[in-house]
């Protein structure tokens, strides 16, 4: 536990899928393959400045272009803190997956200094303070990942209520199993900024009333913990098609993992990963293999996770 005057804290915060299909950027899912460590501690000095340590060095370590780095920034400034800090991560959700690798950084970082500092913020509006921390990958704030990874479960975060976005919650059936098959492939240093840049800026009316129909059906499937429902949903007219280039091999790995017993599949978040949906386990290294073997047919080597829901963030 991290309490006033403490010199350290240490949150941990899950790994997660954003958009689940039809609900781009407002819908996250919390999963429970992967897990990110965030330890926040007050140094010698009181500039005000932040050291970023990293344990993958691949990333970024400086604060304005490192997720925790961010959102620890923007929460010493608002909250007045002056202090030196330190900030380390332990990267268990590596980055370049599409599993809300900046996100778990951010989550556990805005909850690392909640606890340092006894603040107590609300966790909703530790999720603002998270979705800071996307803007070193994506090049713009995005709920999604942050919301799952923060608050745990199923999210809906609606942005359209900004400056206060709303945050619905579900708790997701215990019986959604989740296959993650993740291609080794390159992805470019700000895969997500790119990932976005494919999006057409416009839609056709067809396309957007098949996403809402999607989107409707997925949250009726969580509310009613029905994952024949949520799969049902699953169908993504705009984003899916935009960005399946970017993932060779995709339509096999779909083929491949519904015709192993997969409900639904799509690209998790903004890919590479691509992920499968299914009612309890029974099927899930099958479909694991199924998605492993769709990706060999493209000459592409690829790791699988099956997982299920986490919980959100929290101090350890
Ligand atoms: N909604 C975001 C996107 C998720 O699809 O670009 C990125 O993880």
């Amino acid at each position: 536990m991290c309490r006033l005057a403490v010199k350290s804290c240490t949150a941990v915060a899950p790994s997660s899928t954003a958009n689940l299909g039809p609900g781009y950027d407002v819908f996250g899912l919390a999963l429970d393959a992967l897990y990110d460590k965030v330890t926040v501690t007050r140094v010698k000095g009181s500039d005000g400045r932040i050291t970023i340590k990293m344990s993958d060095p691949s990333i970024p370590a400086a604060p304005e272009s490192n997720s925790a780095g961010l959102v620890i920034k923007k929460m010493a400034q608002e909250f007045g803190v002056a202090d030196n800090l330190e900030v380390r991560v332990k990267k268990g959700v590596p980055a370049g997956y599409g599993m809300g690798s900046s996100a778990a950084s951010a989550a556990a970082a805005a909850v690392a200094f909640d606890g340092l500092y006894n603040l107590k913020i609300k966790k909703e509006k530790l999720v603002e303070y998270a979705a800071e921390g996307e803007i070193a990958s994506a090049g713009a704030k995005h709920y999604d990942n942050v919301s799952a990874s923060v608050l745990g479960g199923f999210l809906i975060s609606s942005i359209k209520s900004d400056p206060v976005p709303l945050f619905v919650r579900f708790a997701p059936p215990r019986d959604l199993v989740l296959v993650v098959a993740v291609p080794s492939i390159p992805v470019p240093e700000r895969k997500t900024e790119v990932a976005r840049s494919v999006l057409p800026s416009e839609v056709s009316l067809r396309s957007a009333v098949c996403n809402v129909a999607g989107a409707s059906t997925i949250v009726a499937g969580f509310a009613l913990k029905d994952v024949e429902l949520i799969a049902r949903g699953i169908d993504d007219a705009i984003v899916e098609p935009a960005r399946k280039h970017l993932i060779p091999g995709f339509d096999s790995v779909k083929e491949n993992a519904l015709a192993a017993g997969a409900l639904a599949v799509t690209i998790s978040g903004a890919g590479p990963s691509v992920i499968a949906f299914l009612k309890t386990a029974r099927n899930s290294k099958k479909v694991a293999k199924a998605m492993a073997a769709g990706f060999g047919q493209a000459g592409v080597k690829c790791r699988t996770f099956l997982c299920r829901p986490s919980a959100g963030a929290h101090v350890v």
